[in-house]
């Protein structure tokens, strides 16, 4: 089986199950992906039971062949995460995964629009979700524009760039928006990457999903629950890193409280990692990708059956 895309930081995402996790309940794949995480997450804990969820079809159905030898442990919901999520109260969840973004198999394929060379302007991972890249270059306002090239891709030019654009509408392809950025003086690969980027985040929507992965985990979650993330932007990894640590304080009164009124028993659990975890340099070498790749750890310790 000829597999389009190589998991990232896999032996450690791993072994953050291996050292923390019980070996019985569910373990739940929010990006199942091609379901590389999830084929060792199987093979390392035969009595844990899996939810693969991905809101990208093509992904699941590869995904489906490949786990087929654990099918009798295995369930797939084609959603996106924060809405599945929502239906998984009440189970026995003993890990979680988010390995966000988008797989080797959508950037690589010119079809799904992600490519600098595409002929089309779309970079959706739903193929069912109506907004793509088409409305955000041609439809977004001046201010909407730069805003997404100037959060998302921390671009300085940020102006001169939305205002390109602007003038060269209408926009029909990946293919052309490369020119208009050429011209704009984006003249290479480097830095073309992080608009690009920057569109897929807005098109997807990416970084308020993640607020989403995280509210819906932190209300299914039981006591002893694993959760691990994965991420690619600073962006992203900032607010995990800024929900764990919300997670872990014990006190929640305002900071210019004079003495703690909350009772000081809000702790949700327990950071795994204080730094992220990151991908060695042979990894990197093998593949690229991971270079941005991010892993966080947390363990709940008072989830809804604390
Ligand atoms: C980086 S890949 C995951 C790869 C997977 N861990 C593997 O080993 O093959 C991310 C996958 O998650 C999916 N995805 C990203 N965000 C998602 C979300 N919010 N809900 C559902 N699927 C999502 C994408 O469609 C993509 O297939």
């Amino acid at each position: 089986m000829d597999i389009p895309h190589i998991p990232v930081l896999l032996n450690e995402t791993v072994d953050l199950y291996k050292k923390n996790m019980k070996n019985n309940g569910y373990f739940i794949d929010c990006t199942l992906g091609f379901g590389g995480h999830s084929e060792k997450i199987l093979e390392i804990f035969p009595n844990i039971k899996l939810i693969g969820i991905d809101q990208d079809k093509e992904a699941m159905d590869f995904a489906k062949k490949r786990l087929k030898k654990y099918s009798n442990r295995v369930e797939f919901i084609n959603k996106r995460a924060s809405d599945a999520l929502k239906e998984l109260k009440g189970f026995d969840i003993s890990g979680v995964l988010a390995d966000i973004g988008v797989s080797s198999y959508q950037l690589d394929n010119k079809e799904r629009g992600f490519t600098f060379d595409a002929d089309t302007l779309d970079m959706r991972m739903n193929k069912n979700q109506k907004f793509s890249a088409y409305d955000v270059i041609n439809f977004y306002d001046r201010n909407q524009l730069e805003d997404v090239l100037k959060k998302y891709a921390e671009e300085r030019q940020f102006k001169k760039i939305a205002d390109f654009i602007i003038k060269n509408r209408p926009v029909n392809s990946n293919r052309e928006l490369a020119d208009i950025l050429h011209k704009a003086g984006v003249k290479d690969k480097k830095r073309m990457a992080p608009i690009f980027q920057a569109i897929r985040i807005e098109v997807n929507n990416e970084l308020k999903e993640l607020e989403n992965i995280l509210d819906n985990v932190e209300n299914i979650a039981k006591n002893g629950t694993i959760l691990g993330i994965i991420s690619f932007h600073s962006l992203e990894d900032r607010i995990v890193k800024n929900r764990f640590k919300e997670w872990a304080r014990k006190c929640i009164c305002p900071p210019e409280a004079f003495r703690c009124e909350c009772g000081g028993d809000n702790q949700k659990g327990v950071i795994l990692s204080k730094k992220p975890i990151i991908a060695t340099k042979e990894e990197i070498n093998n593949n690229p990708r991971s270079r941005s790749a991010k892993l966080r750890g947390f363990k709940f310790t008072k989830g809804e059956n604390g």
